[in-house]
């Protein structure tokens, strides 16, 4: 049986190199090809913009329709303005490189002047057909072939950065501030190139793919609930969620699940040893009055401007100020006092009930099963579902899986359950896909820079998870400006102005 299984991985691997003729390419940028175009925002304001496009980023080009990217140039670039690289990733699948949007933060980035990149990126859904049989590899003429599973998304975009940086003479905008965003999975890939830069653990693939050979490391990365962390993800989750309503109303068998992985995350977090921003040391004893005080923080600025805060979902209210000021700059290096939902007036100007200005405390209980009637809770796991208590694959689970297109276990816990083995290659590319092992790891350039929002009611992940990312980078002295951003649900691109305004104070603090 083990010779069996010793086999089937060798061929697997061997198809995801050698089945698929590559395309050599190049490798090709011309400054004189770009087409004129022009985009209309919200506001009805136009930029005028060039595009060039399809300029493959690898030589050895395994998928076509996807490892390419595409450039704007907004008429007023120049060789130093900033590069936005915005990835469309969603879901880890495959993304084509698209246009400049005028809703999200790519317009936004070109009206700003700002040259824009947008890569495609291969995904755990991208497939090309075999053209031919190939014995040795055990692939016959027509068969699919999966291109894009683990590190292939953040191997393309590290390519895409390189090839920015190849091209830096010829190309407007400055390869040295080069700002990464993304949501969800692509705030997951968004993290990865700020904190994989220059790593070596990359460079035999990239060079393998026809990478450019130089620098891939970025100024800043803005990353909007990113999923990452995802071998202690489903740890943090049950940690979090396991006291709910919800889950304790749930599936026995899921219960059951929920309670073992609630266990192990305690250790995982002191393993981090992270500190807070007044260097308090995080363990499972304070961490949830740590969730809570962010809570109250980003609740406490969306009431400064105006919102309504509701004490039904488990938050005190005083009038008085002896409770404490406003804990608008305290907490996780907070943004100024700017709420995401601007516009509503405060409650007592609309003749409603009237809660104190001061959020002094919030029941997490209370909160927390608030957050998950407004999206019903992932199973338990939330991630690595495959097989465990008869559930199927998850995305992630298929994420780590091979160019065969299987599907597999990447975390220990599940893996036992079900009786799966993790590989080494499994391993690795669980390693690779993760930004905490990067961060203050002295080989990585990690950029200097970083915006990481997540909704105060997104339940995909748990705030642990981006909580325990911006402590990590905080503590390895970088400059981060972290939310959990009032009232948003999973989503991305959000509070644009707030967002441009500290990507135009962190330009220009370092120049
Ligand atoms: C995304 C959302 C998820 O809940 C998840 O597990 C992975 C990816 C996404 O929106 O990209």
């Amino acid at each position: 049986m083990k010779q069996i299984i010793v086999m089937v991985l060798a061929v697997a691997s061997f198809i995801g190199t050698w089945a698929v003729p590559k395309e050599n390419r190049q490798l090709k940028f011309d400054p004189k090809v770009g087409e004129y175009h022009s985009l209309t925002m919200p506001d009805g304001s136009i930029v005028n913009y060039t595009s060039y496009e399809r300029l493959y980023y690898v030589t050895n080009v395994e998928d076509s329709a996807y490892q390419y990217l595409n450039i704007f140039v907004p008429e007023t670039a120049s060789s130093k303005s900033p590069i936005f690289l915005r990835t469309y990733v969603g879901g880890y699948m495959a993304s084509r490189a698209g246009g400049p949007q005028a809703g999200d933060a790519s317009g936004r980035a070109l009206k700003e002047g700002m040259v824009v990149v947008i890569p495609g990126t291969r995904g755990r859904n991208s497939i090309v057909k075999a053209t031919k049989n190939d014995k040795k590899a055990g692939v016959k003429k027509g068969q699919e072939i999966y291109t894009g599973r683990a590190p292939k998304a953040i191997l393309d975009l590290k390519a895409a950065i390189r090839y920015i940086r190849y091209f830096d003479d010829a190309l407007p905008g400055d390869a040295e501030r080069i700002i990464t965003d993304g949501t969800s999975a692509g705030g997951a890939m968004s993290s990865l190139m700020g904190a994989t830069g220059n790593n070596p653990a990359f460079e035999a693939m990239l060079n393998e793919m026809g990478a450019a050979p130089v620098r891939d490391d970025v100024f800043a990365s803005v990353c909007y609930c990113p999923i990452i962390d995802l071998d202690h993800a489903d740890m943090a989750y049950e940690w979090l969620y396991n006291g709910t309503e919800s889950r304790q109303q749930g599936n026995v068998d899921v219960l059951v699940v929920s309670d073992k992985l609630k266990a192990m995350f305690p250790a995982y977090l002191e393993s981090l040893n992270l500190h807070t921003p007044n260097g308090t040391l995080l363990t499972s004893n304070n961490y949830l009055d740590y969730i809570k005080s962010e809570l109250i923080r980003s609740a406490q600025i969306a009431k400064n401007a105006g919102a309504d805060i509701p004490d039904s979902i488990g938050f005190s209210f005083s009038e008085e100020a002896s409770f404490g000021a406003p804990p608008v700059n305290g907490g996780m290096n907070s943004p100024a006092g700017k709420a995401p939902l601007g516009g509503q007036r405060p409650a007592m100007m609309r003749g409603g009930k009237r809660n104190g200005d001061y959020i002094t405390d919030l029941d997490m209980a209370k909160y927390l099963n608030y957050v998950v009637s407004t999206q019903p809770l992932k199973t338990a796991p939330a991630f690595d579902t495959q097989g465990v208590a008869g559930q199927r694959a998850s995305g992630e689970n298929e994420e780590f899986g091979d160019a065969t297109g299987s599907s597999v276990n990447f975390t220990e816990f599940a893996a036992n359950l079900t009786g799966s083995v993790l590989t080494d290659d499994v391993k690795r590319n669980v390693a690779l896909m993760n930004p905490m092992n990067f961060i203050g790891d002295g080989v990585s350039t990690v950029a200097k820079h970083w915006y990481i929002r997540h909704g105060a009611r997104d339940r995909d992940t748990s705030f642990p998870v981006p909580i325990n990312l911006a402590l990590k980078l905080q503590n390895a002295g970088k400059d981060v400006n972290f939310l959990l951003a009032w009232n948003r649900p999973h989503s991305g691109d959000y509070a644009l102005d707030e967002l441009f305004e500290w990507i135009n104070q962190v330009l220009h603090s370092t120049r």
